[in-house]
């Protein structure tokens, strides 16, 4: 192995936009690890990154980010498989939906154990090993362009990632003299199994065909699409790559330009 080969920790990624990110670096030559639920979901989305040319090593590890023991564990496998981790890029699952009045302190007390204190926990091992290393490294975050605009139904979600904003900015100030850039992305609508399911709901919720069902969520940014997984892992790439190493402690948002902040 090249000395100089990234080695990356992709959560929640056996599907989605974290499967795209990983498969993005495995591109590149990465040796790489993903996480999901599923075991038989991961052994597949190993196969397909082990496809890619330049791919010596990738594994799958299942993990439930919502527990702080499958959390642990999943960092501790990863430092064993790959001798260290170079880049974390911390994605995770869906929060519940609903509202103030109808989310209960059990939704509450889910979503931040998914969606926040795994961020926490994970950013918190990686910084460790990152500190120690004389090749620095790169944190990424995955949210959501809800963390500019509150979104219907989404309250417990939007604040979740509003909190790894944060934690992101503070990560950013102490560990950028150690070489390692913090930063946060902010999806808008990308085609996913989980925006696939919306479409769907649309359809059947509201009696539309799959196209207007379709253009009911992607003409809600100018560019009237939907975003690919694959665009949003090329933003990934270029942030961690030399071609961004004045990028720290932002958010970047990707959302065909739905949302209305100016800065
Ligand atoms: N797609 C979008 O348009 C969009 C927009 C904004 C934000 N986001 C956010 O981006 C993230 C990924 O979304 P996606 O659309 O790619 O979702 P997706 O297609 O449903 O994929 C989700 C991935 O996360 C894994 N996962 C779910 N819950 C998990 C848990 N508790 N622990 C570990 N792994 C878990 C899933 O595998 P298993 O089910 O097998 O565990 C799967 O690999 C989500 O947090 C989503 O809210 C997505």
């Amino acid at each position: 192995m090249n000395k100089n080969t990234r080695r990356v920790l992709v959560t929640a990624a056996s599907k989605g936009l974290g499967f795209a990110i990983a498969n993005r670096m495995a591109k590149d030559g990465a040796q790489v690890v993903i996480c999901g639920r599923n075991q038989l979901e991961l052994d597949k989305s190993v196969a397909k990154l082990l496809g890619n040319a330049r791919c010596e090593v990738a594994h799958g590890i299942v993990a439930d980010l919502s527990r702080r023991s499958d959390v642990d564990n999943l960092f501790d496998r990863t430092l064993n498989l790959l001798g260290g981790v170079d880049c974390l890029v911390v994605n995770s699952g869906h929060a519940p939906y609903g509202t103030i009045d109808t989310l209960s302190d059990d939704d509450w007390g889910e979503s931040y154990e998914m969606l926040l204190l795994s961020a926490v926990r994970l950013s918190r091992a990686a910084a460790k090993v990152m500190k120690a290393s004389d090749r620095g490294g790169d944190i990424v975050y995955v949210t959501s362009a809800g963390i500019h605009e509150a979104t219907d139904h989404r309250v417990a979600s939007n604040v979740m990632r509003a909190g790894i904003a944060v934690v992101a900015k503070h990560l950013a100030d102490i560990l950028s003299e150690s070489g390692v850039r913090v930063n946060v992305v902010a999806p808008g609508y990308f085609d996913t199994g989980r925006v696939r399911k919306r479409i769907e709901d649309l359809m059947v919720d509201e009696g539309l065909n799959r196209q207007a069902a379709t253009a009911r969520i992607a003409t809600a940014n100018p560019l009237g699409r939907i975003g690919a997984a694959n665009e949003l892992a090329e933003l990934i790439a270029f942030i961690v790559g030399d071609r961004a190493r004045y990028l720290n402690g932002t958010t970047i948002t990707m959302d065909g330009g739905s949302s209305r902040l100016v800065t």
